[in-house]
């Protein structure tokens, strides 16, 4: 593995590896006094974002010190970009000052796969690239601390149903859930109107829903899509009421899901939107799981890209 940009690079044996890997840090943390673990010393670690963001980057940065590696956060909006740098003029940049890793979240679809090309010289050489959400595209490190969320709440992810609501067309988390739950052995639904699926969904190894109601008492998991207002360009149809009716998840529906079954949501949360406010805190719900789970799954992604070991067991 030189970079992770898509789900769809990882196989079954690959992804579980790094699961199980994100298991070994929060073991090897857990009850330390201080957090602070040598795997990455002497490796400096760049934040490149070019959109707003809280739990990745964060999570990021969090990873990256407490395997000791030198982190620094380059925000789009406080940099050069701003005097109309290039992206390309930036990444080589950043390389050049020194990045080992550069962790790109930006609003165009495949952009950290063309600033792999950019970055990588003639002996295939370059700083790993790490997508930390590329438009509608993907978000990796999202599907694979969703898919540890799952496998601690529900065990093995074989032959479950999961259930993906929503605004499916301008997420990426949703192409990279469908991807890798089902690499991982689980059924997934997508469930949403028409005009908010993707035109390719045809090819996408779920199946397809528009009535939440009967999905929800035959699924282990529902993971909620937050609304993308900022991707629909003043349209949005069905209209916000119509859609909170329709495909919100509410008390009454969160009363339908079997007593073992549990919510996701990525974040940020439209409370009142996509999900009901006590719905979120409900003790179905394992938003606060995945935000925790997302700091040991990035932990493993960096080990793996930057050390390039198949197991941290070793070195823990
Ligand atoms: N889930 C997620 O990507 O959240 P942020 O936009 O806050 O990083």
């Amino acid at each position: 593995m030189r970079h992770l940009l898509s789900t769809q690079d990882l196989g079954r044996d690959e992804a579980t590896a790094l699961l199980d890997d994100a298991e070994r840090f929060e073991q090897a943390l857990t009850g330390r006094e201080v957090r602070k673990l040598p795997t990455l010393r002497g490796r400096t670690v760049m934040t490149v974002f070019y959109e707003n963001s809280t739990r990745t980057r964060v999570s990021f940065e969090v990873a990256g010190k407490w395997m000791s590696a030198d982190v620094i956060n380059v925000s789009a909006s406080s940099s050069s970009v701003g005097k109309g740098e290039s992206l390309r003029d930036t990444v080589k940049t950043l390389h050049a000052a020194g990045a080992d890793a550069l962790i790109v979240r930006h609003p165009a679809s495949g952009a950290p796969a063309q600033i792999a090309d950019w970055t990588t010289d003639s002996d295939g050489e370059g700083p790993a690239i790490i997508n930390a959400g590329d438009g509608t595209h993907e978000h990796p490190t999202q599907a694979l601390l969703d898919a540890l969320t799952l496998r601690q709440r529900l065990g093995s992810l074989d032959g479950r149903r999961i259930a993906i609501v929503g605004d499916v067309v301008h997420s990426r988390v949703a192409r990279s859930n469908a991807h890798l739950l089902s690499t991982l052995g689980a059924e997934v639904v997508l469930v949403a109107p028409p005009t908010l699926l993707p035109a390719g969904v045809g090819e996408w190894p779920v199946t397809v829903s528009g009535n939440l109601d009967a999905e929800l008492p035959a699924v282990d998991a529902v993971m909620m899509l937050r609304v993308q207002a900022e991707r629909m360009n003043g349209g949005f149809f069905p209209s916000p009421r119509e859609y909170a009716v329709r495909f919100g998840l509410n008390d009454r529906r969160l009363a339908m899901l079997s007593d073992d079954a549990v919510v996701l949501h990525p974040g940020p949360m439209l409370r009142g939107m996509e999900i009901g406010w006590s719905v979120a805190d409900s003790p179905k719900a394992t938003v606060l799981d995945q935000v925790r789970n997302g700091v040991h799954v990035r932990m493993a992604v960096l080990f793996r890209l930057l050390v390039g070991s198949d197991s941290a067991g070793a070195q823990l």
